[in-house]
Order: structure tokens, then C-alpha cells, then sequence
């Protein structure tokens, strides 16, 4: 019983990761009270609890709006697979168009108080930016976004633009690349890195090749940020990389490679 309300298993064919529910929700209720407010969070439950019970009570409070509202950019939605204008052969390794959470994001990057002006950020499989937005307002040397699917990643370019029409861009250059994360190239230099379960072990084993070679000289710290992190077995069992911590309730794991070795 307890196990059953404490655990949630997130589920794909064949793989599954388990996370502590109850923390999670914990955790995401602190983390919304920190960078939303107490009363904007409790007005958002509300309209949750209505919309579930189909009365359009506090509509505009909805989570998802107070986002867009504060943001100015729409990055919600869902794309399933089939609906990815991406090439066939990807199919198979490809998941779904959903954005993460920013406060989450905003927390988990927080919590590893780097100098950001030492470091790169990408994130594979990018979708609509909404990570790229929520990168930007830190001063990283630059930002951007690999996205497979042209209409997102043109999504992502407008999001961008507006974005930097309103000034709201502290880091270095911001881009999305339209491309495959298995063949994106990244300058030597120190980076954060973010997966928000994108796509399958092929392409992220891909991925963490290239981050092997191409970073293979850079003595500063990599992080990766796994949210949702399906195939967390590479990285556990990678050489190069040290799990330095869960994140809600084990929903987000967080790795380091540490230059030098
Ligand atoms: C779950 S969404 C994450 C979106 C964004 N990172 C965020 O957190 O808001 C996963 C995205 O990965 C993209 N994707 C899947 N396979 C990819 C690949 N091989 N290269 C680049 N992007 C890929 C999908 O098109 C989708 O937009």
C-alpha cells in the first residue's frame, strides 16, 4: 500500500524508471512557493482541482497560463511521435514534444552554484525552447537548443526573437540548430548539459560519444542533467561520470564529469 503511494513508475516499452511520488510532489510544491509566490501556487492548485472537476472556475490561474502570462512565450502542448515532422529512421528513438518544467529546471541548475559565465549550455531535443528561455536568464557563454523537428525548432526561433526583443536574454548568444543530437558538434569548453528524455539509449549512447570526444581536453567540470531519465543505466555505468545527486524524488538525476581523468 505504502509503496503504492509513495512510488510511480514512468513507463516506455521495455523501460521504466521509479520515483519517489510523494517527494516529488513535496519538492514541486517548495520549488513552485519559491519562484512563483505562495498565493500565485495555491490559486494555481485551485484552478488544477477545478479544471479537474470541469468547473472553469480561476481558468486563468491554471499553471500552464500563469507560464505563458509571465513568460510571453507559448511553449505548452503536446506532440505525440507520430505528429514529429522528423526522419523516419528516428522514429523508433524519438519521444514526444512536451516542455519541462522551468521552475524545476531553474532549482536543479541552481543547486550546483557554478560560475555560469564559465560555462556552455545545451539542451538535446529542445522542442518549442522552453529550457532555452529558462537558460537564458543566466549569464552562460552561450545557450542552445538541438532540436530534430523543424516546426519546433521554428517555434524555438520565434520564442527567441521574442525573447531578445524584450531584452530578456542575460546569457551569451541563444540558438536553436535544427539537427540530430547523435551528430551535434560542441566547442571544447566546460558545459551544462540537459536531456529531458528525448529520445532512446541509441541515440543518447551516441550523444555521450561525442561528448567524450569532443570535451576530451576540458579540465573544467561537464554536468548533465538527466530529467525523466529513462536510460540513466549509461551514464551510472559510464567511467567518465559521477551521479552527484537525485532530484525529485529521483525524477531528475544529475551527473558530473570531472575533467582531468
Ligand atoms: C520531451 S521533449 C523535450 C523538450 C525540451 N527539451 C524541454 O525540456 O522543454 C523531447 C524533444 O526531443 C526531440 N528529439 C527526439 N529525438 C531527437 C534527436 N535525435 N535529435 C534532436 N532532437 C530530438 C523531440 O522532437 C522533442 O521535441
Amino acid at each position: 500500500m505504502l509503496r503504492f503511494v509513495f512510488t510511480k513508475t514512468a513507463r516506455y516499452p521495455g523501460h521504466e524508471v521509479e520515483h519517489n511520488q510523494f517527494m516529488r510532489n513535496l519538492r514541486t510544491l517548495a520549488v513552485n512557493i519559491k519562484y512563483r509566490g505562495f498565493r500565485r501556487t495555491i490559486l494555481g492548485l485551485l484552478a488544477n482541482i477545478f479544471a479537474k472537476a470541469r468547473l472553469s472556475l480561476l481558468e486563468e490561474y491554471r499553471f500552464f497560463k500563469q507560464n505563458i502570462r509571465e513568460s510571453g512565450l507559448d511553449t505548452t502542448g503536446i506532440v505525440e511521435c507520430d505528429k514529429l515532422d522528423i526522419p523516419d529512421e528516428r522514429r523508433g528513438s524519438a519521444r514526444r514534444y512536451e516542455a519541462s518544467s522551468d521552475y524545476e529546471f531553474r532549482y536543479v541548475l541552481e543547486k550546483l552554484h557554478i560560475d555560469y559565465s564559465n560555462y556552455h549550455f545545451v539542451d538535446y531535443g529542445s522542442g518549442k525552447g522552453a529550457i532555452l528561455a529558462a537558460a537564458a536568464r543566466y549569464p552562460f557563454r552561450s545557450v542552445t537548443g538541438v532540436e530534430l523537428s523543424q516546426a519546433l525548432h521554428e517555434t524555438a526561433r520565434d520564442n527567441i526573437a521574442k525573447l531578445q526583443d524584450r531584452g530578456r536574454v542575460r546569457s551569451g548568444a541563444l540558438t536553436s540548430v535544427h539537427g540530430d543530437a547523435a551528430s551535434y558538434r560542441l566547442p571544447a569548453a566546460a558545459h551544462v548539459i540537459y536531456v529531458f528524455n528525448a529520445f532512446g539509449p541509441d541515440v543518447l549512447e551516441d550523444v555521450l560519444a561525442r561528448i567524450s570526444e569532443d570535451l576530451a581536453d576540458v579540465r573544467e567540470p561537464v554536468y548533465f542533467l538527466y530529467n525523466n531519465p529513462m536510460h540513466h543505466s549509461l551514464l551510472d555505468e559510464s567511467p567518465e561520470y559521477d551521479r552527484l545527486r537525485n532530484a525529485f524524488g529521483g525524477k531528475w538525476k544529475v551527473y558530473v564529469r570531472r575533467g582531468g581523468r
